[in-house]
């Protein structure tokens, strides 16, 4: 009877136990207790495994331009149907999921094809979740670099085609098959999935478009196997005001200075080489600058590469242009003569064309006129030397004055000796400085024949330098991207 009654307790105390047991680890024994991880969840061997897939973009983290990589941050949902863990949540007091280590089932083993570095798979291995029928469904987050082609031609007004493809790394198109995953509308969701309050905007690219699509390949032979994947095409296009701010508009400053070299008189001599000197080597490190930037690639150029050419050339040119114009600005008579028709042209023809008048003819008798006393001195001292030619002098006085005047030097020089050779050396005065005046005349030719060339420079390198730049930046304007028949991948 003792016994009995013993025997009765120990079986109420264990179906107590076995009431209080926890029924996920009821659930867990009759999923696991006979479940092989590697084998796939099909009946027969000819059966595919449908798996959905839906990848939701949190943050585009980078794109290094670099080294051809796009960094991304996504979530990749993964849901299957894995018969071996059906149940019912009747049978285990209304448990509905089950949440397992994702090393306990089986998984499509699906991998970034794409990727460039070692990981290819999740970045953490979460939890599986297997709902009641037998779903199973996997949402790990991974964090992926992917080579992405870069095209710098119109960098930094450019717009790149990166993707992600996404593959089994283990089965063929034959063992497992994508579709994409339906939304609550039963619509598939065929492009990466962004969830606007999830999202973090990336300060630098904004994503246009980003459809995705389900490729699937014959095998060339019969026996080679037919191969399936997912690729999700990434239409990202640059914000370029912080290129704009920081390369551009200090680049077009500073080559906008070069014309300014035009201005400098030709007295300046060196200086207006060295304004377009120190232009062309601010330029050159702009230039290192943005070759820092992008790739090493020689297929193309990039945009502001080609402006920076471009300036760097007409720089050279308004050098080169400089030194011809001082070496016209600064003849003397004493090197070169200047041709009627070279003064026809730039003291006559030249300076009407660009609508500005000539300097006034300056009046020949003008007493402002000074020529510099050291000059006459100069001339004094030479006067001293030629003094027993004095006579011709006078002779030269009387064809000059007309022909009272010679009279009276004659008689005056008759009269004294001392009033002669007075009147010689303020002759001989006279005749220096009209010969210094000659010259200054000519001098000044040559400056004004320098500055009609510098006027009609500026006119060609400001033409040059305004529709050039114009024209290189248009190309950048109107690089937008296409539309492609695809839903915005924002939705506002
Ligand atoms: C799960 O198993 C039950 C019976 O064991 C069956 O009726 C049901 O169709 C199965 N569910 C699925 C999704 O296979
Ligand atoms: C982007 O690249 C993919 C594959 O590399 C290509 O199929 C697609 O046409 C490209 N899209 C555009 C807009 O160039």
């Amino acid at each position: 009877m003792a016994r009995a009654l013993l025997s009765g307790l120990l079986l109420l105390g264990l179906l107590g136990l076995d009431e209080g047991k926890n029924e996920e680890l009821n659930l867990y024994h009759h999923l696991f207790d006979n479940y092989d991880r590697d084998c796939r969840p099909v009946r027969r061997p000819e059966d595919t495994v449908t798996i959905s897939l839906k990848v939701t973009l949190t943050n585009l983290i980078s794109l290094n331009e670099k080294e051809e990589t796009l960094t991304t941050n996504v979530w990749i949902g993964i849901d299957w149907h894995d018969y071996r863990l059906n149940f019912s949540k009747n049978d285990f007091a209304g448990a509905e999921v089950l949440r397992v280590p994702s090393e306990l089932v089986w998984l499509p083993e699906i991998v970034l094809e794409n990727n460039i570095d070692g990981q290819f798979g999740v970045a953490y291995e979460c939890n599986v979740l297997v709902y009641e029928g037998g779903y199973v469904s996997w949402l790990p987050p991974a964090i992926y670099r992917s080579t992405c082609a870069v095209e710098v031609a119109y960098f930094p007004f450019d717009w790149q085609n990166c993707s992600l493809i996404f593959r089994s790394q283990s089965y063929t198109a034959e063992e497992v098959e994508f579709v994409f995953a339906v939304d609550d509308d039963g619509k598939p969701i065929n492009n990466i999935d962004i969830d606007t309050e999830a999202f973090t905007e990336n300060g630098e690219w904004a994503i246009d478009f980003c459809p995705g699509e389900i490729r699937r390949y014959e095998g060339g032979s019969a026996d080679s196997p037919r191969e399936t994947d997912i690729i999700y095409t990434l239409i990202i296009r640059r914000k370029p005001l912080f290129y704009v701010i920081n390369i551009i508009v200090p680049c077009v400053l500073i080559s906008g200075l070069v014309l300014l070299a035009y201005f400098l008189p030709a007295q300046a001599g060196g200086q207006k080489c060295t304004v377009s000197i120190n232009v062309l080597l601010a330029q050159t490190v702009f230039l290192f600058l943005i070759a820092q930037k992008i790739p090493e690639t020689s297929l193309s150029v990039p945009l502001l590469g080609r402006y920076l050419i471009f300036v760097m050339v007409v720089a050279t040119l308004i050098v080169m242009n400089c030194v011809i114009v001082l070496n016209v600005s600064l003849r003397t008579p004493t090197t070169h003569a200047a041709s009627p028709r070279l003064r026809h042209v730039f003291l006559e023809l030249l300076p009407r064309l660009l609508g500005s008048s000539p300097p006034p003819e300056a009046p020949r008798a003008a007493p402002a006129r000074r020529a510099s006393s050291v000059g006459i001195l100069l001339r004094a001292e030479e006067l001293i030397l030629k003094k027993p030619r004095s006579e011709l002098v006078f002779e030269g006085q009387r064809h000059r004055h007309g022909a009272w005047t010679a009279p009276l030097c004659q008689s005056l020089g008759a009269a004294a000796p001392e009033i002669r050779s007075c009147v010689d050396a303020v002759n001989f005065v006279v005749e220096s400085t009209r010969d210094q005046e000659a010259t200054g005349e000519e001098v000044s030719d040559w400056v004004r024949m320098g500055k009609a060339l510098d006027n009609i420079c500026f006119c060609a390198a400001l033409v040059l330098f305004s529709v050039g730049s114009s024209f290189i930046f248009l190309g950048g304007y109107f690089n937008q991207v296409p539309q492609l028949p695809y839903p915005p991948c924002i939705q506002p």
